[in-house]
């Protein structure tokens, strides 16, 4: 639907600059959250920690202005020849822990953890291709900030001073992690102990786009849009579970909380031209708070995108144009992302959507439709691995305009029988889409789906213009529309393509000259979002008078 770019537009959408920068919750290391007092009480001759497992799981928490995340990492290391151990299990039996790149140095308090340790870790220097990595924690070796994975392949044993010394090397996670399953969000079943156990993503933000005038050559176009923006927030969460190296399931999967948009665009349309254009452009990225966890376990960097659409066209005449369209998500609504084998499951995101009155306050045709979209764009990459992900709100409202004249009144329900009138079709709703790609890729998105689409059902409309009443036509007889009294508007179904509206005064369109032959131009819509409507013309819009 993007077709041609117009140069003119560019003008009016300057991009808003935004210096703001999105900040990280940082997840620390912490514990097990699902109790384990018996570990946490290390008993004297409770040993255990120093088993080399072939599953161990590693969390980081952290929370700051009510939100708080927890990540957990849990690495398998099923093979033969491969084992993990946690520092953090058995520190408490230490005396005291030193290491360098290559090697660690563990001095234990007592004689029967020492030997403890040594009957369990010799196993590695049974065979030539036995290796466990030993997960230093949190500053374990004086000098690391963060917890470090050590890949072990001996260890040697001094009974005199109660000492292990291991020798490898230091590593990273991204290599030792081969099979690994990593959660990351604020669900209750990894936050059972939390008050408020939710990860969300800030979506209050205003659309980063003031009103704007521009004038070029034969076209000019003012807009402003008053109160548009988007409310709320998204609890998120991110799975990502990897065997061999080889990703077998990867999912994201977010919820709204009390999240609504409101676009409200109003348009002043001067132009004569017949084509079609149409143009979708970024006004700005908002970074908001996202989560990351040290040692390239996961950088979560989290965007709201505004960008803008609009589809216009054939335009001739002026006018101002008026409409608007809030939509509102349920909690309820669940969205679930799968990266592995594409596919989306989401349930309750049909919105709420209602609906200001499409208003217009001079004769002309024209087609206009805009859209907002309001995109929240996940850029996640996890121990080496990148995905974008983009869930959109896009509310759109439009209208196609045909200027009609008749002798007998160009609105069939006018009480003033105004021979020229415009006949409005509207059109209001909202899109919700989800796409997906992995890093580096955005051009060929792995996924891209509608997860909700609604259409207002909206009644046709007709305002008349005119420096007087056509005459009367006695052919037709006359039919009083009950609803004269106040501005003659009235309200047709969905299928009557024209409603009447009229208006109560007598509108002086000064420059808008109806074409002389205007039956009815259908064109598709023009969007203008105009608030420089022609302060003298009135506009009559079912019962609603534009300032
Ligand atoms: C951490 O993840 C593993 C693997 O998915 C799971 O078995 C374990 O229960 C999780 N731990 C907590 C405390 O949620
Ligand atoms: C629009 O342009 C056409 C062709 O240039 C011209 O014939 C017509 O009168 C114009 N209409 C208006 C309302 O300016």
């Amino acid at each position: 639907m993007i077709t041609g770019r117009i140069s003119w537009l560019l003008f009016a959408f300057t991009l808003t600059l935004w210096v703001e920068t999105g900040r990280s919750l940082e997840l620390q290391p912490m514990g097990s959250p699902v109790a384990d007092h018996g570990r946490n009480l290390v008993r004297d001759d409770d040993f255990s920690g120093l088993d080399l497992l072939s599953v161990e799981s590693f969390f980081w928490g952290g929370s700051e202005k009510g939100r708080s995340a927890l990540g957990n990492l849990t690495l398998h290391m099923p093979g033969e020849a491969e084992s993990i151990i946690a520092m953090e299990k058995f520190q408490p039996l230490l005396e005291s822990s030193q290491c360098t790149k290559n090697s660690m140095t563990l001095n234990f308090k007592n004689e029967r953890s020492y030997q403890y340790g040594q009957r369990i870790w010799k196993w590695v220097n049974d065979a030539d291709d036995r290796t466990f990595v030993l997960v230093a924690g949190h500053g374990h070796c004086g000098w690391n900030k963060h917890r470090l994975p050590f890949i072990v392949s001996n260890v040697l044993f001094s009974d005199t001073k109660n000492t292990v010394t291991v020798t490898g090397k230091a590593s990273d996670w991204k290599t030792v992690a081969h099979t690994y399953e990593l959660l990351v969000g604020g669900h209750p079943s990894l936050a059972k102990r939390d008050a408020s156990p939710s990860f969300s993503l800030d979506f209050n933000h205003p659309l980063p786009l003031s009103s704007k005038s521009v004038s070029v050559g034969d076209v000019e176009f003012t807009y402003d849009c008053e109160d548009c923006g988007t409310k709320g927030e998204f609890d998120f969460e991110f799975q990502l579970k990897t065997e061999l190296l080889i990703p077998k399931g990867v999912s994201m999967s977010l919820s709204p909380r009390g999240v609504s948009a409101n676009f409200n665009p109003r348009l002043g349309l001067s132009a004569n031209f017949t084509d079609k254009k149409s143009d979708e452009r970024e006004l700005g990225r908002i970074p908001i708070d996202g989560i990351s966890i040290p040692g390239g376990v996961l950088d979560l960097g989290p965007e709201v995108v505004f960008s803008w659409g609009y589809e216009l066209g054939p335009v001739v005449g002026t006018a101002g144009v008026s409409t608007g369209v809030s939509i509102g998500l349920q909690d309820a609504a669940k969205l679930a992302i799968d990266l592995t084998s594409p596919d989306v499951s989401a349930s309750g995101w049909k919105p709420t959507v209602s609906q200001k009155p499409v208003t217009v306050d001079a004769s002309i045709s024209a087609g206009v439709q805009l859209n907002a979209k309001a995109t929240v764009e996940l850029a996640l990459e996890a121990l080496g691995q990148g995905f974008e992900v983009g869930v959109n709100l896009e509310p759109f409202a439009g209208a196609k305009f045909n200027v009609a004249a008749s002798s007998a009144g160009a609105c069939p329900e006018d009480p003033k029988k105004h021979r020229f009138g415009v006949k409005i079709a509207p059109s209001l709703g909202v899109n919700l889409n989800v796409e997906a790609s992995t890093a580096g890729n955005e051009e060929e998105p792995i996924l891209s789906q509608a997860i909700a689409s609604v259409t207002m059902p909206l009644p046709s409309m007709c305002t008349g213009f005119g420096s007087g009443p056509g005459r009367p036509d006695p052919s037709k007889p006359k039919k009083k529309p009950s609803s004269e009294s106040s501005h003659g508007v009235t309200k047709s179904s969905e299928h009557a393509p024209t409603l009447a509206l009229s208006s109560s005064s007598s509108p002086s369109p000064s420059e808008s000259t109806p074409p002389p032959t205007a039956t009815s131009h259908t064109t598709t819509l023009s969007t203008t979002l105009s608030r420089s409507a022609p302060s003298s013309s009135p506009s009559v819009h079912r019962g609603t008078h534009d300032s």
